[in-house]
């Protein structure tokens, strides 16, 4: 597109306040850029788009107004500031009208609360590893402009249960003074190393202090739990979150559309997808982006842009050993991911 089109759009997208509008449009003179192998301009214009404020001087002051984490949070949570855009992520139509609303909430907080409604604030991510539950947390953070709480469950959970509750007030303690997405991920990582019955009942135990407390929870922060293992979640719980989210393993399609998005800087030779669609059988979105990036490190070390139907089969054949070896190790019955 000449440079005036773009122009043009940028001031409509301004002009009706369309922001995702915006952001296309400004992908697309990036990727133009980089087509013409304007490889810095197209940087610099991403580092633009990347940046939270507009200016780095008030960025850095947000982070410095940020409270300090102590030695003994920082063993329970990490605070990262996320810059993973939504629109990279492959979502169902479904999750996407989830995640949509659960964005248009958030910004609503005020004029939710001052009617005696509540927006979205506990979210439960379930489904096979691999599949986009963290990708996607992070995605909501950078779009709500706020840091990202990365909580690993097991890091929490404490032999004492009092402890437990404890360090999950920790958490809550911390983020009450300002806005986060607040991660608690691996919700199983406690599940799969107990599955005696007595520990079952602890772990129901933990679960449910968890969620009186994250139902009590008054902060302006939305709580994400995530776990690959829904089997070992009762319908209880379900309920008890205000939005669930299911990650499915990709469709063929979505496979496809993946390894595009990843390679979309580096032009194929010959490559006929078709053949290749079965290799892919059984992979998640994270084998997918793994093979897409053996395929450009291949590229990177003899320096060309093209890619040929050898590095992509060289890379499918090396990711698939990596499933099979996975599936073997924990699936022996050979049961669906
Ligand atoms: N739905 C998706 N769309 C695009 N990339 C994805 C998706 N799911 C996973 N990925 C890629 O795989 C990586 C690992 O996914 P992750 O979100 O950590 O999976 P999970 O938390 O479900 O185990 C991500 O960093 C991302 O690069
Ligand atoms: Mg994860």
């Amino acid at each position: 597109m000449v440079q005036i089109e773009y122009v043009k759009k940028l001031f409509s997208a301004f002009k009706s306040n369309d922001k995702e509008g915006f952001l296309r449009t400004a992908e697309e003179i990036i990727e133009d850029e980089h087509k013409k192998k304007h490889h810095a301009l197209a940087e610099e214009l991403q580092a633009i788009i990347n940046r939270r404020s507009t200016n780095a001087a008030s960025g850095m002051a947000l982070l410095a107004s940020q409270p300090e984490i102590s030695i003994d949070q920082a063993l329970l949570f990490q605070r990262i500031y996320p810059e993973n855009q939504l629109s990279r992520v492959i979502l169902s139509p479904e999750n996407k009208e989830k995640i949509d609303q659960i964005i248009r909430e958030f910004f609503r907080w005020d004029v939710f609360e001052s009617n005696g409604a509540y927006p979205i604030r506990t979210v439960l991510f379930y489904g096979p590893p691999g599949c986009g539950k963290t990708i996607t947390a992070k995605a909501i953070a950078t779009e709500l402009e706020v840091p990202l709480l990365y909580v690993r469950f097991d890091a929490i959970v404490s032999s004492h249960l009092g402890e437990t509750a404890s360090n999950i007030r920790k958490v809550f303690d911390f983020a009450s003074k300002d806005s986060y997405i607040i991660l608690f991920d691996e919700f199983d990582a406690i599940a799969r190393s107990r599955n005696d019955e007595s520990e079952n009942g602890e772990i129901k135990r933990v679960v449910s202090t968890f969620l009186q407390l994250i139902d009590n929870f008054k902060g302006h922060s939305i709580i994400i739990a995530a776990t690959n293992f829904e089997q070992s979640l009762d319908y209880a719980i379900w309920r008890r979150f205000d939005s669930t989210l299911r990650f499915d393993m990709p469709s063929m399609l979505d496979r496809i559309t993946l390894s595009n998005l990843k390679l979309r800087r580096y032009t194929g030779s010959d490559i006929d997808m078709d053949e290749f669609v079965a290799k892919m059988d059984k992979f998640t979105f994270d084998d997918v982006e793994r093979a897409a990036n053996e395929v450009i490190k291949k590229c990177l070390l003899d320096v060309r842009n093209t890619y040929t139907q050898k590095d992509v089969e060289n890379a499918l054949d090396y990711q698939k050993r990596i499933v099979s070896l996975r599936r073997t190790q924990y699936e022996p019955e050979g049961k669906a991911l």
